[in-house]
């Protein structure tokens, strides 16, 4: 791991010091993801306490140096914004249920923030992400490139983790993706799921028996789309893992790296779909997404994206945008 030290000055602001932009400022400590991580909140004091906690482990980790509190002026000059600020699920509520209180935190929000940070990369994280993504494309008339969304990127972290304890192999030699809305309609891109080169359906269990049938597809997708779910029902909500996944995405901003992710933006033309915000695999870098990959999809990969994109767009068409 290079050290923060190592890399040109990026200043990192994470909005909100819940358990997830909390979560996110932690390991973006620990992945030395930006020079700088500014955490703020309107509660003042928990965004300072929480960033103080985060940073009296700094000699244990990157040479990132993480603050935080409740004036906005600490966000001036960020090359990337994550709001991460809002409601959040209670359990077996769907994300899309967010949708109406969380466009209303964001509309008061986000001019200020373009205020302190008129040149950042803005990445909303706050559920649900596609939906808000296309109201702060609107707000704040900023090229598609510079608004997304954490999309599906935790799904698929999620998809990879569970067919590499299925397969025994590590979830980084697994090429898998999730991709449509992060939410309900979100669905795994089979067609082109291989592990360490070898596509997912002709991977065999130890006495030769093809392990990944449809129906054990099905199930895996099931679980990786509950995941969220089990995990609110149990702790009331997720942070750690989308933490792990807004730092990584951060990274690939920040310092240019290209990566290809499943990161959600306005679409224009892509398969048919316009206006619509949700995860396809993008390419990711300074100045945010670069390029939108035109991934081959089967017939019913195909029905499903469209299924996706209505169900979004039907929550945005309930919203008046
Ligand atoms: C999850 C939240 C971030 O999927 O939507 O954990």
């Amino acid at each position: 791991m290079t050290t923060a030290a190592d890399r040109p000055s990026t200043k990192l602001g994470i909005v909100g010091a819940g358990g997830v932009g909390s979560a996110m400022a932690y390991a973006a400590l620990i992945r030395g993801s930006a020079r700088e991580v500014v955490l703020y909140d309107i509660a003042a004091q928990r965004a300072e306490a929480e960033a103080l906690d985060i940073a009296h482990g700094s000699m244990f980790a990157s040479g990132t140096r993480v603050t935080g509190g409740g004036d906005l002026e600490m966000l001036r000059g960020s090359d990337m914004i994550v709001i991460t600020a809002g409601a959040k699920q209670r359990p077996g509520q769907p994300r899309l249920e967010l949708a109406e209180a969380n466009v209303r935190i964001l509309e008061a929000m986000l001019p200020g923030l373009m205020e302190q940070a008129p040149d950042a990369v803005y990445m909303l994280v706050t559920n649900p992400c596609d939906v808000l993504t296309v109201v702060a494309q609107k707000i704040s008339g900023l090229p598609s490139s510079r608004i997304l969304s954490s999309g599906t990127v935790l799904d698929s972290s999620r998809l990879r983790w569970l067919i590499s304890r299925e397969a025994d192999v590590a979830p980084s030699s697994v090429h898998s993706m999730i991709i449509g809305e992060h939410g309900d309609s979100e669905f795994p891109l089979w067609s082109q799921a291989n592990i360490g080169q070898v596509p997912v359906d002709r991977w065999t269990g130890p006495g030769g028996e093809a392990l990944f049938t449809e129906e054990r597809k099905a199930e895996l997708a099931e679980r990786a789309m509950r995941a969220a779910y089990q995990v609110i029902e149990g702790k009331g909500s997720t942070n750690y893992a989308i933490g792990l996944s807004g730092a990584r995405i951060a990274e690939a901003v920040l310092h240019g790296q290209d990566a290809v992710l499943p990161v959600s933006t306005v679409l224009d033309g892509y398969h048919g779909i316009s206006g619509i915000a949700l995860s396809v695999p993008s390419v990711v870098g300074f100045g945010g997404i670069r390029t939108v990959l035109e991934v081959p999809m089967d017939e019913r990969e195909e029905r499903l994206l469209h299924a996706s994109a209505e169900a979004l767009s039907a929550s945005l068409s309930t919203l008046g945008h």
